[in-house]
């Protein structure tokens, strides 16, 4: 089931998520409905908080990006309960967006390498270490687990130009083009 995406403003957005057990109601009906919502709206990664649950849990299918990084190919899996335990390497900018905040993009520096502990769909303990735009994604991912958004990342002066767009955003004063629950219309 496509689920509205919960946009900027909302504080749900800005919530610690907590971790999930195997006895999670409805759980693979969630992860599918997840890819189902972040596949309607274009976009590569999906954090259950941007559907209003406060939950360690994000899915991911950046495959589509595999032509530019072929890192990314067949990248497409959920995440529960994940545990960043390293970042590594050299710092790279990359032009992020986000589906809940609709309309902006803005350049972001974050580490190339990151060594991740998840559960899998079937709740199955893995440690990987992921590059590139894999990195990324489970970068801006993980962010929205920890309440936090990528124009939190960009530098105060970029951040107060920012504000009116971001007021607009809660306000529901953007054209989005996917299903989408505004805070304050
Ligand atoms: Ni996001």
């Amino acid at each position: 089931m496509i689920k509205p995406i919960i946009a900027y403003g909302n504080p749900v957005l800005r919530k610690v998520a907590q971790p999930i057990d195997a006895s999670y109601p409805q759980l693979k009906e969630l992860v599918a409905s997840m890819f189902e919502t972040m596949e309607a709206s274009d976009g590569v990664g999906l954090a259950a908080p941007q559907i209003g649950l406060a939950i360690r849990l994000f899915v991911i299918d950046a495959s589509s990006m595999s032509e530019d990084y072929p890192e990314a190919q067949d990248f497409k899996r959920a995440f529960i309960n994940p545990r960043i335990v390293e970042e590594k390497g050299e710092e790279w900018y990359f032009n992020e967006g986000c589906l809940s905040v609709p309309g902006i993009r803005e350049d972001v520096s974050r580490k190339s390498i990151v060594v991740l502990e998840y559960y899998d769909e079937s709740f199955t303990k893995k440690t990987e270490e992921f590059t590139g735009i894999c990195a990324r994604v489970i970068q801006h991912e993980y962010d929205h687990l920890e309440g936090k958004l990528f124009v939190d990342r960009v530098n105060p002066l970029k951040k107060r130009l920012l504000q009116g767009r971001l007021q607009n955003i809660e306000k529901g004063k953007v054209p989005v083009q996917y299903k989408i629950k505004f805070y304050n219309p």
